[in-house]
């Protein structure tokens, strides 16, 4: 048994899980070797990035590859973008038996607020057109996963818009809901109105996860403590790569002198495995991109942070990188970075 399994699992929205402490749908970033490099820190559930049902339906191959579960073992959600429920019906008929035996749930995206995804009628639209968000819900039941879906607020101060909206995917039978505290509107600017997430969670026990502004292990606390089911980690996974670690290590109450080393050199070394993995599995590009989004946060605060940085940014193959990474490690594993 890993540090991380719990003895018993926990029942949220028709799946398993070993805790409430997830990894929200990411475009451009959950990719599968993304979602191992969590999974190994012990987070209860990952996600894909959004994947768009025309893109599937036309075989494209970028999208088709986003449809990797990856050897990943824990529970993984495939999250879907359409304007409607047709689409979201051929697309779900494409994957067949292959998504059900990989995926644990399917989860359509109503919170998108891109203006790419709002022109076709998907995303955070769906928000404004609750007749085809009830179709949708009540169609891809019928593909044999549980149904999830991701939200925004519906609009801002008053929360009964949200509140009828919960109410209608669930009563077409989403088996969780996830919102995020802001509105279309506000993209992402502002802060997510985490009392508003909280008071839709409270009335809807046990059916609705949160997100947004998840920085820290306490600001996920207070989402569980609050009423959210379950949490999500997105912007916050790109500040602190280790976030999820230090939220397990807070939420089981590790005693310190139990807890992993998270040192420097011990940061670097894990994302230097990370970047073999994404370069493994993406190729050089993504990698690159990918890892140096990582690789920025891991140095903040301390001595020689921005030489670290400028060193990283200024590579230009995954040979180079890792270079860098080993002699930064040698520095840090030698000296005491710390500011
Ligand atoms: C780069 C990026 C990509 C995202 N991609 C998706 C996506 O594919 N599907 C989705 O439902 N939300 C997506 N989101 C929204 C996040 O899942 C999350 O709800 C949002 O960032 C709020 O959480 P935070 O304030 O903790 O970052 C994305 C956000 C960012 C920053």
């Amino acid at each position: 048994m890993s540090r991380f399994e719990t003895v018993s699992k926990i029942s949220v929205g028709g799946i398993e899980v070993d805790n409430p402490f997830w990894i929200a749908p990411l475009a451009g970033i959950t990719v599968p070797a993304v979602r191992r490099f969590f999974e190994k820190q012990g987070a209860g559930l990952t996600h894909t990035e959004m994947v768009s049902c025309s893109g599937v339906i036309h075989g494209n191959r970028k999208t088709l590859r986003m449809l990797r579960k990856g050897g990943q073992k824990s529970p993984a959600v495939l999250q879907f973008f359409t304007g409607n429920a047709d689409s979201l019906v051929q697309c779900v008929d494409k994957g067949g038996d292959t998504w059900r035996k990989s995926f644990d749930a399917f989860s359509i995206n109503m919170a998108c607020p891109m203006p790419k995804v709002i022109k076709k009628g998907a995303g955070a639209a769906l928000l404004k057109r609750k007749d085809s968000a009830r179709r949708m819900v009540e169609e891809l039941r019928k593909a044999g996963l549980p149904v999830w879906v991701k939200m925004r607020l519906v609009s801002a101060g008053d929360l009964s818009e949200t509140l009828r909206f919960v109410e209608t995917l669930i009563e077409a039978g989403a088996d969780h809901v996830t919102l995020h505290g802001r509105t279309p509107a506000q993209r992402y600017e502002g802060s997510a109105d985490m009392e508003a997430v909280c008071r839709v969670a409270s009335a809807f026990c046990g059916m609705v996860s949160a997100s947004g502004d998840v920085f820290s292990p306490q600001a996920a606390m207070t989402y569980l403590e609050r009423g959210a089911s379950a949490v999500f980690f997105a912007r916050g996974i790109l500040r602190d790569p280790f976030i999820v670690e230090r939220t397990l290590d807070n939420w089981r109450k590790v005693p310190f002198s139990s807890r992993n080393n998270l040192s420097p050199a011990v940061k670097i070394k894990r994302l230097m495995d990370l970047g073999e993995d994404l370069y493994r599995d993406e190729g050089e590009k993504i990698c690159l991109v990918l890892i140096k989004r990582f690789l920025s946060s891991i140095f903040k605060g301390l001595r020689g942070a921005s030489r670290f940085r400028r060193d990283v940014a200024d590579t230009h193959s995954w040979e180079e990188t890792v270079h860098v990474l080993e002699n930064w490690r040698e520095l840090a594993e030698r000296s005491d970075l710390n500011g």
